[in-house]
């Protein structure tokens, strides 16, 4: 993003590997739920962290997906193949292939089980957001934690993002002063946006919903760039645009067969070209083809391709959220799942200022010759050339009480989400910094908090009414015992 403003001192670096690690003892993982996510933690136990780590068994129902992944660690290490135990099974996998750690990345539903019975079968665990899809589960893992006293690490990655990571610094620096309100914007487009309605998230059963699902990350970024703990929260929405009876449906006659207008829109024109926006090509993706082609499918009946304007889909795309945490910050929190164009904008007022991080993931979809959206622009360069009103990137502003606005620097990051994957693995498997001033690494304390907001936030959108988080009876103390600007760890001690 250009910037016509002059640029401040830069910051220290955002430290991301600090040198204080102590060497942590090689384990045995098994991993739990052999989907999509689960490639970054088998690539990260077959590369760069092999030394800190290796994988001994999958617990998973579908053999094709456990295969896909075991074939790639044999690729990798020579060894194998490792044994698949079915969900039932996963005391038996943690006894038998003597598990130190499971990876929990299964479906949201799923977490909650397999978490608290991981514990209890003496294993410490790795679990992805959100830590659980509503109060009750959360509950079962809270209790399971106090019972076994063992580790549970939540792998927050947004946290590592260098961006996210320098708006901390600048609210914990105190440069703007308290906090006193945040206005969070976040916006999913048609492509990763849409994603989430073709499969079983779709179901708010099985994934909590958007606002637990997704907002998981951006509430517990709130809570971390601010260091407070949610307290009320009122939300509206619903789903507006997917669906059988969305608004796209009813308002565009570009869907095939329903008539008029179709060459008038930009979706037709696309249409013309023999590009359907809504369409994921598994077949054209090697990796999507294995974890979910035919073969997979035979096994489950999973179906990752779904239409996304089917009907009896229950996700909502549409989102408002207010919310108010202990020490007096309010913050107005929007998503939607299909705009324009992807990427967020923070706005956080305190008393001597404000800080404004703005950020571009993709300008606008894009297709390529091949008719398949443009997902990764990092990978894709060119793609958005000559963009200059949305350009892909990411600014930080600073603007105290009677001074200029300034640009603050962001170190640059390495690979996925911002650049937070490589930071967030080295703390799973090397154990977190131990003086990381950032204090990024997240328990399941953190899980609950993040999760929190959209546990109520959801009971606000059935009662239309606000909900006091201390109601949701999640049997663990969230706010903070006292203010420090700098926790060397935000994991506490259970209530
Ligand atoms: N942090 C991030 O940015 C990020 C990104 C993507 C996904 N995720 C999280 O990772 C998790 C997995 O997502 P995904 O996209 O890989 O899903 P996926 O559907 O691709 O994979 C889930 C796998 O779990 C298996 N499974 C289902 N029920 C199970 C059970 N009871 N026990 C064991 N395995 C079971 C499925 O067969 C499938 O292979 C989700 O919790 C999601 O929220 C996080």
């Amino acid at each position: 993003m250009t910037s016509g403003s002059p640029t401040s001192p830069a910051p220290a670096p955002v430290p991301v590997l600090a040198p204080d690690r102590p060497a942590s003892p090689r384990r045995r993982y098994a991993v739990v739920g052999t989907g999509h996510r689960a490639g970054l933690y088998v690539s990260a136990l077959t590369g760069a962290h092999a030394d800190q780590g290796e994988i001994v068994a999958w617990v998973e129902p579908n053999a094709v997906r456990a295969r896909y992944h075991d074939e790639q660690v044999t690729r990798e290490t020579g060894a194998g193949p490792r044994p698949v135990y079915g969900p039932d099974d996963l005391e038996r996998a943690i006894a038998e292939q003597r598990v130190d750690r499971v990876i929990v990345t299964t479906p949201d539903h799923a977490h909650a089980d397999l978490v608290s019975r991981a514990l209890r079968a003496g294993a410490d665990v790795v679990v992805e957001k959100p830590i659980a899809t509503d109060e009750a589960e959360a509950r079962r893992i809270v209790d399971a934690v106090a019972e076994t006293g063992r580790d549970l690490t939540m792998t927050f990655n947004y946290r590592y993002a260098p961006r996210n990571a320098a708006l901390r610094e600048v609210v914990a620096s105190g440069e703007i002063g308290d906090v006193l309100a945040i206005h969070f914007d976040w916006a999913l487009d048609t492509v990763h946006g849409a994603d989430y309605f073709r499969r079983w998230h779709r179901d708010k059963r099985r994934s909590g919903g958007l606002l637990v699902h997704k907002s998981s990350h951006h509430f517990d970024l709130v809570s971390w760039w601010i260091d407070d703990a949610p307290r009320r929260v009122v939300a509206s929405g619903g789903r507006r645009f997917y669906g059988h009876d969305g608004a796209h449906v009813r308002e565009a006659s570009t869907r095939p067969g329903t008539g008029v207008g179709q060459e008038d829109t930009a979706e037709a024109r696309l249409r013309a070209e023999g590009i359907d926006p809504w369409r994921l090509d598994l077949a054209g993706d090697e990796r999507l083809a294995a974890l979910y082609g035919p073969e997979a499918r035979a096994e489950d009946g999973y179906v990752r391709d779904a239409d996304v304007f089917d009907e009896g889909i229950g996700l909502e795309d549409t989102l408002a959220v207010l919310v108010e945490y202990e020490r007096g910050a309010v913050l107005t929190y929007s998503l939607v799942a299909h705009a324009p164009y992807e990427g967020y904008r923070v706005v956080v007022t305190g008393t001597r200022g404000r800080a404004e991080l703005e950020v571009v993931e993709r300008g606008s979809v894009a297709f390529g010759d091949d008719g398949v959206a443009v997902l990764d622009p990092t990978a894709t360069p060119g793609a958005w050339d000559g963009d200059t009103v949305r350009p892909y990137g990411e600014r930080l502003v600073v603007q105290k009480h009677w001074e200029r606005a300034v640009d603050r620097p962001i170190p640059e990051g390495v690979g996925g989400h911002g650049g937070g994957d490589v930071f967030l693995l080295a703390d799973v498997f090397d154990g977190p910094a131990a003086h990381d001033p950032l204090g990024r690494a997240a328990g399941y304390r953190d899980g609950i908090r993040a999760s929190a907001v959209g546990y109520a936030a959801n009971r606000s959108l059935t009662t239309g009414l606000p909900v006091t988080v201390a109601d949701l009876d999640l049997g663990v103390e969230l706010r903070r015992a006292h203010h420090d600007p700098h926790p060397a760890t935000t994991e506490e001690t259970p209530a």
